[in-house]
């Protein structure tokens, strides 16, 4: 659809425009009385999300690229239909193809209470159908308001059972690591990356000093971000989620990656609502499972 087609169709005055940022990159800005947010097409990537008289509450790099195909550093990436390395194949791009490949627009609505709701599906194409050869649908669903609600919906559509890996991972704006401490994980298992997938308990709040990189498992409990800082707490509710993964790719990591920008890795901190590792599901022909999470912005 051009991009005069999808405001014909799509736009909604005073709530959803439509506008191309880069060459083939198209973005649904919302703008509300609650919030603001910008989706780009590519990915159903939500970029920005800032509740009206707050700050953002997604961290977005300022030196993230928005190129055909590319991933984009910070915002929301969707993690589908694996998490990770594909399980047998590493040629696979880590964490699945839905963040890198066309969706289109299938619902744009505005809410009786003024927040904005917006569905995005997943174009399947050669390129999908050779790295997922399972028959399913895939679509996003967000609502804009106070709170930003995100909801992952996969649908088997196939004669055969498949397993899904997936997560939303969503890269949060603080004002500084050493004044951020991530709650909610108290006595949790983890599988800890940087210490080789070690099998390690969760102690007490989660202060980020290095690389952090870990999967949470078994976890349907809330998070939520504490910064002094901002003296506010993001809170992360999530549904149907039974593995959080907090990562900070810490000052080596991050420079060798080339788009987060000198100490862009204090501002940030990711805590992504998934089902990974051992929580990977396995759907049955016919059936739809439901990833939700909901962001939200408490004093502290
Ligand atoms: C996290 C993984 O979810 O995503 C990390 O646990 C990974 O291992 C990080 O480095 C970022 O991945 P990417 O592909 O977006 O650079």
């Amino acid at each position: 659809m051009t991009l005069a087609e999808l405001n014909q169709r799509f736009a909604i005055g005073n709530h959803v425009q439509f506008k191309e940022i880069a060459a083939g990159m198209i973005v649904a800005e919302v703008a509300n009385q609650h919030a603001l947010a910008n989706i780009v097409l590519q990915g159903a990537h939500i970029a920005t999300f800032q509740p009206r008289g707050e700050e953002p509450v997604i961290w977005l790099s300022p030196y993230a690229k928005f190129a055909p195909g590319k991933s984009i550093r910070g915002g929301v990436p969707i993690c589908w239909p694996w998490f990770g390395p594909h399980k047998s194949d590493s040629k696979l791009p880590g964490h699945g193809f839905a963040r890198t490949v066309p969706w289109e627009v299938l619902e744009t609505k505005a809410l009786p209470d003024g927040s904005t709701f917006l569905r995005f599906g997943l174009i399947e194409s050669e390129t999908t159908r050779a790295q997922w050869p399972h028959a399913s649908t895939v679509q996003l669903a967000v609502t804009v308001g106070k709170a930003l609600r995100v909801e992952l919906i996969t649908t088997n559509t196939d004669t055969k059972a498949f397993e899904l890996g997936e997560a939303l991972h969503t890269y949060f704006h603080i004002s500084d690591v050493a004044k951020t401490t991530i709650r909610g994980l108290d006595n949790c298992a983890y599988l800890d990356k940087v210490q080789n997938f070690a099998h390690c308990t969760q102690k007490d709040g989660i202060v980020i000093e290095s690389e952090v990189d870990r999967v949470y498992i078994n976890t349907a409990a809330d998070c939520v971000i504490e910064d002094k800082g901002l003296k506010r707490a993001i809170r992360i509710a999530k549904q149907d989620s039974m593995s959080t993964v907090v990562w900070n790719p810490w000052t080596e990591k991050a420079d060798k990656m080339g788009d987060f920008g000198e100490n862009g890795h204090r501002g940030m901190v990711c805590v992504e609502s998934g089902n990974a590792m051992e929580n990977i599901v396995t759907l049955a022909p016919g059936a739809t499972h439901k990833l939700v999470a909901v962001y939200s912005v408490e004093k502290l």
